[in-house]
């Protein structure tokens, strides 16, 4: 890649770095690693995850579920299609959303979706 050639090029590189590498671009906010969000809402024994679709979570830790599912789906995983990645991180936040909104349904959509095995097997 040319980024000396001219000022407008050199400015199309600077725009195209943060592009490449969203994560560790500088100055952008922290985002959270697929595993912290793992560590969070799915590692026992205080996971979000069960909390909330046993109800016993208060509505601050339905948010923050729903915002760890929110930082997931923008996330990618280390391996399979972003395809089923997108599908599966939308139904998690879908459900969370809908648990931290009290729907009753929404507690067996969450244990439904938040399928460990099927989720690692294609991504982890
Ligand atoms: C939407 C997909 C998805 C679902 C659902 C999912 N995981 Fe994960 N999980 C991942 C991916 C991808 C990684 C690997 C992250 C990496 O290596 O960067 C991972 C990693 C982990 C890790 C390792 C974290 C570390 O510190 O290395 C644990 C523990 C874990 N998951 C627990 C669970 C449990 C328990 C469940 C079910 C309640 C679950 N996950 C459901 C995608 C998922």
């Amino acid at each position: 890649m040319k980024c000396f050639g001219s000022w407008l090029v050199a400015f199309g590189c600077l725009f195209s770095l943060p592009l490449a590498a969203p994560e560790i671009a500088p100055g952008a906010d922290a985002k959270p690693a697929i595993k912290d969000v793992m560590k969070a809402a799915h590692k026992k024994p205080k996971e979000l995850l069960k909390k909330v679709a046993t109800g016993v979570a208060t509505g601050a830790e339905k948010v923050e579920l729903v915002k760890l599912y929110q930082a997931l789906a923008t996330l990618r995983p280390p391996r399979g299609e972003a395809a089923s990645w997108e599908e599966k991180t939308k139904a998690l936040l879908a459900a969370a959303r809908a648990a931290a909104e009290d729907k009753p349904e929404a507690a067996a959509e969450l244990n439904r979706v938040a399928n460990c095995a099927a989720c690692h097997d294609a991504h982890k």
